[in-house]
């Protein structure tokens, strides 16, 4: 029992960068995981045992899925210079190219398309933004099982949003049928333990969680608090000492950060995603 109060008080405290919430409820090796989660961008050339992608594609698809639709699809990257076409997408970001799996995403109605043309069904449920939604949150909890069941197995990750920089180029390079659409990558490797980073800390739950109704009523100190957190998070694992608001605010103030996705309606329509 003191273990595990000492255990859930050390991931609590890593989790937020501060004494944690109280009172701290129940507590188990699964919260522990998921609490100690962290984004890793620096793999070693080691392979996964053999079987690891069988295992972490049935985590996958034991998530919830939408009316069991299933419209998502995964596609297992390991040929080199596929991954060096897709990291050239992402802006080169090299750890697509360390990691020995890359696992492209897909929001996928092409599966269902087809079974219903197969038997002369019209969908006329396809070409609606509801459609395409329920299809990008299939594939959104199907990987982050994914991520829980490989970090279980101690394995890395990191998500790869870059990818939708450029989703007609990425729906060439992995030769993706009409009607899916790759959300974003993973990277999933063993980390390289010189280039651990910290647990991140997230903003204090009274930020994000309210009680009946939504609290308008959030006091400023919060943030400042956080960013003098993040500040400090940014010093020990980051080339610059920035705060959470600045990056807020660097990232979402102008359109060219979006760095292409700006025209991602237009993607999706070349994808065949008319999002009525
Ligand atoms: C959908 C999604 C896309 C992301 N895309 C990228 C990316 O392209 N490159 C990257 O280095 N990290 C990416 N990340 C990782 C986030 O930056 C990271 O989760 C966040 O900073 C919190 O850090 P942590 O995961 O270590 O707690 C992405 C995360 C998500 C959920």
């Amino acid at each position: 029992m003191t273990e595990t109060r000492g255990s859930s008080d050390r991931a609590m405290r890593a989790r937020y960068g501060a004494p944690p919430p109280s009172p701290t409820g129940s507590w188990n090796s699964t919260l522990d995981l998921l609490l100690r989660h962290r984004s890793v961008r620096s793999y070693l050339n080691d392979p996964l045992p053999t079987g690891s992608l069988q295992s972490l594609i049935a985590a996958a698809q034991s998530a919830a899925t939408s009316s069991n639709l299933q419209t998502w699809s995964v596609v297992a990257v390991m040929d080199n210079e596929l991954k060096s076409r897709l990291a050239a997408v992402a802006a080169g970001q090299k750890h697509i190219m360390e990691c020995p799996l890359f696992l492209v995403w897909l929001a996928d109605l092409s599966r269902n398309e087809q079974l219903a043309d197969q038997r002369g069904i019209s969908l006329e449920a396809l070409p609606y933004l509801e459609t395409f939604l329920v299809a990008s949150i299939d594939a959104a909890l199907a990987a982050q099982n994914a991520v829980i069941a490989a970090e279980s197995l101690g394995f890395s990750t990191v998500y790869i949003g870059a990818l939708r920089n450029n989703p007609t180029e990425v729906a060439d390079i992995l030769n993706l049928p009409s009607r899916s659409f790759a959300v974003f990558g993973l990277c999933v490797g063993y980390a390289n333990p010189d280039a651990l980073p910290d647990v991140k800390p997230r903003l204090p739950q009274k930020a994000v969680l309210s009680h009946n109704q939504y609290d308008n009523a959030v006091e400023t100190e919060i943030f400042e608090g956080y960013d003098q957190t993040m500040a400090a998070f940014s010093a020990r694992n980051e080339t610059m000492r920035t705060t959470w608001k600045d990056r807020v605010f660097s990232r979402m103030s102008k359109v060219s950060q979006l760095a292409g996705r700006d025209r991602l309606r237009d993607a999706l329509a070349q994808l065949g995603f008319e999002l009525r």
